[in-house]
């Protein structure tokens, strides 16, 4: 089965934001990645708002005929608020900061075990799957199957900016990560920095990668060739 690829619409809302009004208008580009093939939509609120907004979450959810993935830390009260009034299919938990300017490690699956056990359990018990964001570590992994967790998404960046020296040396990790949730059955997603030069052999050298959520080079791309060729251009690197 092909990798799905989730599409991260934060960027549409932070050019949007850059101007207020509703230029370009996050909805319709929802509406659109679905058509042109993505397999869901991502979105990222964080406390501040300066991405997707709260309001965005909201309006978007109806409109989804694939995926809906929802990322953020649950330590904020209003995000656990958001994602049970509008159970997404998935919800990504990324342990950021506030004011973060983008997601920079994994949980410590060992020391938040006890945290991470209850919360998965209240996103579970509305039937919501979550994936929990770590670093490519073998152990946070092993230790992530027994938060409960349905799927981990492998936290990519390290791998992204090794790539051009040695991709071979980047992906070690992250198969060795890879193979103990295969072990622990536990679902593989993946994200943060891939593009269209990395994610093909990211894609073919993790065995059993489910899902990749891309968002800043992906939007990049669509400003060149447009969304609807980018996209396309994405599931072919998935295949
Ligand atoms: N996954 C997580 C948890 C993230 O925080 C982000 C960035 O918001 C992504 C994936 C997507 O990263 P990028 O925008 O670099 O594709």
């Amino acid at each position: 089965m092909a990798t799905k690829l989730s599409v991260n619409i934060n960027k549409i809302a932070t050019l949007r934001n850059s101007r207020g009004g509703n230029v370009p208008d996050v909805l319709q580009a929802a509406i659109d990645c679905q058509q042109f093939g993505a397999d869901g939509i991502t979105v990222h609120p964080r406390p501040d708002e300066r991405h997707i907004r709260y309001a965005d979450v909201r309006a978007i959810k109806p409109i989804i005929t694939t995926e809906f993935n929802i990322e953020g830390n649950p330590k904020v009260d209003k995000f656990v608020e958001l994602v049970l009034e509008t159970k997404p299919h998935q919800v990504t938990l990324v342990p950021d900061t506030e004011g973060q300017l983008t997601s920079d490690h994994g949980w410590d699956t060992i020391k938040e075990a006890v945290y991470l056990r209850d919360i998965i359990a209240l996103f579970k018990k509305e039937g919501i799957r979550v994936s929990i964001f770590v670093d490519p570590q073998a152990d946070m992994v092993a230790a992530a199957a027994d938060t409960g967790t349905d799927r981990i998404e492998l936290y990519t960046e390290a791998y992204a900016k090794n790539y051009h020296n040695d991709r071979e040396k980047a992906i070690a990790p992250y198969i060795q990560a890879a193979e103990m949730a295969n072990l622990k059955k536990l679902g593989i997603n993946a994200g943060h920095d891939l593009d269209r030069n990395n994610l093909h052999y990211f894609s073919k050298s993790i065995p059993g990668l489910l899902e990749v959520s891309i968002g800043h080079a992906l939007i990049a791309d669509a400003l060149y060739y447009g969304m609807g060729n980018t996209i396309q251009l994405y599931k072919r690197c998935l295949q």
